[in-house]
């Protein structure tokens, strides 16, 4: 930002409306090149000349502002006449907004500002050479705007009828603010365009449109009527069993936009400063005459603007439908930040849930900007002691936690992220916030090679400790210290890349693997430590889980002895269950992958297969667009699992898809070839998948895995790989083959 922008304010308190700020200046000759650079404290929307410039939505975006807010530079060369009126709306957005559950915000209510600010610059120049500077200072005026409110959670209200004027002149805003960086991440856009396919009244009367997709986003509306007509829409993820609008989930988030008409032509209407996770809407209020048509509304998806890099389809229909659910669910969740959900009171970036996502994230899209973003707010908000909040940017205040399985997204995302895209930079600047996690693990407690006595969410909404525990029953302090182990030994392979000397980081891990072992390993399966689990005690814990087996031979806390009987054991827990897992957030994106490692393929596949909640497929049947926070977020009779917590768009558990792409399709990273520079493809073939195809494209090109039954029941693969990229093939009973570009094709 150039130096003469001042952060400006408006001078009287506009309320919930959006302030707009002004400047007018003439071009001063003939022009080679101009840019506006914006910032602001809340959100903002540039115009130049009444037409808004780019295609940026919520920018400047969410970083953790008590350090650092981004810039955002458009070249407007071409947009500049004689006279101009720059004119950029500000609203609330996350800096000032209703963000965070309650109870959860700072003292002031907000996270960081207590009034909006903007800081801009025009800078023109011209073909003789010489430079124009325009900056934000009191001099930039100060209008009213039609938009009367506006907020993430509750959504905004937009008057076409409401008289703008001018307010008077800015003034400047001598608090403190945060340094501003150039964009880091990606632009928020509009992606997706989707037609409502239905028109319902429920049992209930109301007219809902349902779009036959859960999204996030906005409806925009596009509609002639009278001077003060009005249109009032409810967002909503799912109708109840009735057939009627449900939006007891939304707990306090209003999820409703107002849109009041001039009556001069065609309006088209959205949120600036909102945005909606949402399959349907109702109108609470519509134009009484005018003609309800389904082209009044399209649903706009948006989302941050990633490339798509990753494909799959397959010969079950089903499994086609959870693959969309996993990308509709990272669409809707990766809005600038990794968050649980796009549609409560909440849509944070809860680190746990980005943190088992990660792998899968970065084989849908190019997430290598996404994720460096994000990971600099979380080394921003670091701890002292090393600890990593629960949700970055902008932890909330008192009661915020520091727990197992989500702090571990300081060294796992870095990890993956490094592992999908090659760049040891990435992996050097997160170096220290990786070690420093281990270090508030290390130093928290009196055992000093376990994680124990933690606020934990453990395995999140596990099924194994009955309706109401969210925690499930495997001991936190197990899952605590199996973490500590994993995470700590993924700092050794990172050092060691990265050419550290880990001699000491070795040494605490042996040490930490034997502690784990002596604390929670006995008779070579998962114990219960008895000295061990002092916050959850309402629950049933218990030494032997689903999870806490997975943990353990994931994460390599077993001797080789012990692996057969552990490995029966997790598949007697699965039959005893009725052949279904009871895992939650931390056990789930694991259980396949040890299985299919431990020579039961078969039963990961009848896990993929499984219909019966819990399991992947339920939700399918169950009608769902995206992934849902709990595998039974919907019964089947219809019912809901409650109205606290149950999101239908949390991409947690789609994580499967890290299984479905490495070990169905077979494409795997090797540890020495990072961003696919050494693969090995090992496809796993299964008759109910029919056939599965999937590729990604890498940054050494693109990778295909294709395999199909045929009729006299052998397997055709058929492997793709660019000339950069060196694979080695493993189909069963058959040698290895190595591949460096071109295609290799075999009938077993
Ligand atoms: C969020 C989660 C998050 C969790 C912490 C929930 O309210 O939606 O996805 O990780 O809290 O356990």
């Amino acid at each position: 930002m150039n130096l003469q922008a001042k952060w400006i304010k408006t001078e009287q308190t506009c309320g919930e409306m959006s302030p707009e700020f002004r400047k007018t200046f003439r071009r001063k000759g003939d022009v080679t090149r101009a840019t506006i650079t914006v910032s602001a404290m809340g959100v903002y929307n540039l115009f130049l000349n009444g037409e808004k410039v780019g295609n940026a939505v919520l920018a400047p975006y969410w970083t953790s502002y008590s350090h650092r807010v981004q810039e955002q530079v458009y070249d407007v060369t071409d947009l500049l006449r004689e006279n101009n009126t720059v004119g950029i709306l500000l609203g609330k957005g996350w800096a000032l907004g209703r963000i965070g559950y309650s109870g959860r915000k700072y003292a002031n209510g907000h996270f960081v500002s207590d009034n909006l600010s903007l800081i801009a610059c025009i800078c023109i120049e011209y073909s003789d050479g010489s430079k124009e500077i325009i900056a934000t200072d009191d001099s930039w005026e100060v209008w009213t705007s039609v938009i009367l409110a506006s907020d993430i959670y509750d959504g905004e209200t937009v008057d076409h009828t409401a008289e703008v004027q001018c307010l008077g002149s800015a003034v400047l805003d001598l608090g403190d603010r945060p340094e501003i960086i150039p964009q880091q991440g990606e632009y928020v856009t509009e992606q997706e365009r989707i037609a409502p396919c239905e028109i319902i009244t429920t049992p209930k009367g109301e007219r809902v449109l349902d779009f036959g997709q859960n999204l996030a986003g906005y409806v925009e509306v596009k509609i002639c009527g009278k001077r003060g007509d009005r249109i009032v829409m409810t967002h909503a993820e799912v109708l109840d069993k009735d057939g009627n609008f449900y939006t007891e989930n939304l707990r306090s988030a209003k999820n409703c936009n107002i849109y009041i008409l001039s009556g001069e032509g065609e309006e088209i209407f959205k949120p600036s400063f909102s945005f909606q996770g949402f399959r349907y809407i109702r109108l609470d209020e519509f134009p009484e005459d005018a003609e309800l048509s389904e082209e009044n509304f399209t649903a706009v998806a948006i989302y941050s603007d990633m490339k798509r890099t990753g494909d799959f389809s397959c010969g079950n229909d089903k499994i086609n439908q959870l693959y969309s659910n996993i990308i509709w669910g990272q669409r809707g969740n990766f809005i600038d930040v990794p968050t649980d959900c796009p549609q409560r009171d909440e849509r944070l970036g809860w680190t746990g849930d980005a943190e088992v996502f990660c792998r899968t994230a970065a084989i849908n899209y190019d997430v290598e900007k996404f994720f460096t973003k994000w990971l600099s707010d979380m080394a921003l908000e670091q701890s002292p002691e090393g600890g990593i909040w629960e949700i970055v940017p902008c932890r909330g205040s008192a009661g915020s936690r520091i727990a197992t399985g989500w702090g571990d997204a300081a060294v796992i995302c870095p990890w993956e992220i490094y592992r999908a895209y090659g760049d040891k930079d990435l992996l050097r600047k997160n170096f220290e916030m990786m070690k420093k996690w281990i270090g508030y693990m290390h130093g928290f407690g009196e055992d000093e090679f376990l994680f124990v006595g933690g606020r934990h969410y453990g395995d999140w909404l596990a099924m194994d400790a009955g309706y109401g525990v969210y925690e499930g029953a495997t001991q936190t302090d197990l899952i605590a210290s199996a973490f500590f182990a994993y995470s700590t030994s993924l700092v050794i392979r990172a050092g060691k890349i990265l050419g550290e000397d880990m001699a000491e980081f070795e040494a605490l891990y042996a040490n930490v693997r034997k502690a784990f072992r002596a604390a929670f390993m006995k008779d070579g399966f998962p114990c219960i430590y008895p000295k061990g689990d002092a916050f959850s005690t309402n629950r049933p814990v218990k030494g032997l889980t689903q999870t806490s087996i997975v943990l353990v031979l994931r994460f390599g806390l077993y001797e080789e002895e012990e692996r057969q009987g552990l490995v029966d054991k997790l598949a007697e827990l699965i039959s005893e269950n009725d052949g279904r897992m009871t895992t939650g957030f931390l056990g789930t994106p694991h259980i396949l992958h040890v299985l299919s490692q431990n020579g039961r393929s078969d039963l990961a596949y009848d896990l993929l297969f499984q219909e019966k909640a819990p399991s992947w497929l339920f939700s399918v049947n169950q009608g769902a667009t995206t992934i849902w926070e709990h595998w039974d977020s919907l019964r089947e009779d219809g019912t809901f699992w409650s109205t606290a917590m149950n999101s239908f768009n949390h991409y947690a558990y789609g994580a499967v898809f890290d299984w479905i792409f490495g070990v169905a399709l077979g494409i795997q990273v090797e540890e020495d070839g990072a961003g696919y520079e050494k693969i090995t493809v090992t496809p796993l073939a299964d008759q109910r998948m029919g056939f599965a195809k999937g590729s990604i494209e890498s940054r050494h090109g693109r990778i295909e895995s294709y395999w199909r039954y045929l009729p006299d029941g052998r397997v055709r693969y058929e492997i793709t790989v660019p000339p950069s990229t060196q694979a080695t093939i493993c189909l069963p009973d058959q040698p290895p083959v190595s591949l460096c570009g071109g295609r290799y094709v075999k009938i077993v």
